[in-house]
């Protein structure tokens, strides 16, 4: 049974990844702030391979104890999706820096700690998988000229997982980044054209697709390479 880690698991495309995984048969660790309360806790009552685990991506200390319970278990694939987005139409410069560094902590520095703690499980796969789930807004061709926090953190992280995806390889890790559409979430919105569930799907169908020839590579939620 493949073990897979997914990160913000308890909220919007998180939680769909995980009933996803769950319903293919994975060993699904569910890293989220609150693993006790609300629908991540109720789901996992009655699914026996989802385990919800506490996991603050901006915590060494939360990080650790995670890894204490996982132990030198190989993991399959391992899913960066946990992320913030503060201020999405306001005017850019009104940028809040205290929301901007935790923006940082969160989308950028969250899938480092996260990955870095997580190499040698993901080594001890064979093949695995490490997919981040970026944005469109972390691609600096298309910035849409608003959310400075944002945009800085997504296209950030795509530049550590390039780096990353070069020096991985080497342990049969295969490093993704995947735009996944915009979606219904309390991130997205009411406006947005697709559900979590069905994002979550066509990621998925994406995730499970890719060989080591992607490795690097920076997509939407069809497989399509996104500009840089
Ligand atoms: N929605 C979109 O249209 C869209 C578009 C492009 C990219 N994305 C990306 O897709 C990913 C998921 O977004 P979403 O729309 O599902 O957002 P969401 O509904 O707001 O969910 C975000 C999740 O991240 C968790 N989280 C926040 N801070 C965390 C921390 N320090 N440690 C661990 N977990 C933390 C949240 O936990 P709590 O609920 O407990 O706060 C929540 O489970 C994000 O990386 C986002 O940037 C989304």
């Amino acid at each position: 049974m493949t073990k897979t880690v997914i990160t913000g698991a308890d909220a919007g495309l998180g939680f769909s990844f995980v009933k996803q995984y769950a319903q293919a048969g994975h060993e699904v660790l569910a890293g989220c702030l609150s693993p006790h309360l609300g629908q991540i806790a109720e789901l996992a009552q009655t699914v026996s391979n989802i385990a919800p685990l506490k996991l603050d991506v901006t915590s060494n200390s939360s990080i650790a104890a995670f890894m204490d319970q996982m132990k030198d278990e190989p993991v399959g694939l391992l899913i960066n999706n946990a992320g913030v987005h503060y201020r999405k139409w306001s005017v850019p410069e009104d940028v809040v820096f205290s929301d901007w560094e935790h923006t940082l902590q969160v989308n950028t520095l969250g899938p480092a700690r996260v990955s870095f703690a997580m190499r040698g499980n993901l080594a001890r796969a064979g093949q695995s998988k490490l997919v981040t789930i970026s944005s469109d807004w972390g691609s600096v061709t298309k910035h849409p000229g608003t959310a400075y926090d944002y945009c800085s953190s997504k296209a950030a992280v795509n530049s550590l997982m390039r780096g990353m995806a070069q020096n991985w390889v080497k342990d049969g890790i295969t490093v993704l980044m995947v735009h996944p559409g915009w979606t219904r979430t309390s991130m997205g919105g009411e406006d947005a054209p697709a559900t979590a569930d069905e994002n979550a799907e066509a990621v998925c169908a994406v995730i499970d697709n890719i060989t080591q020839k992607d490795n690097g590579r920076f997509v939407d939620n069809q497989g399509n390479d996104m500009p840089w």
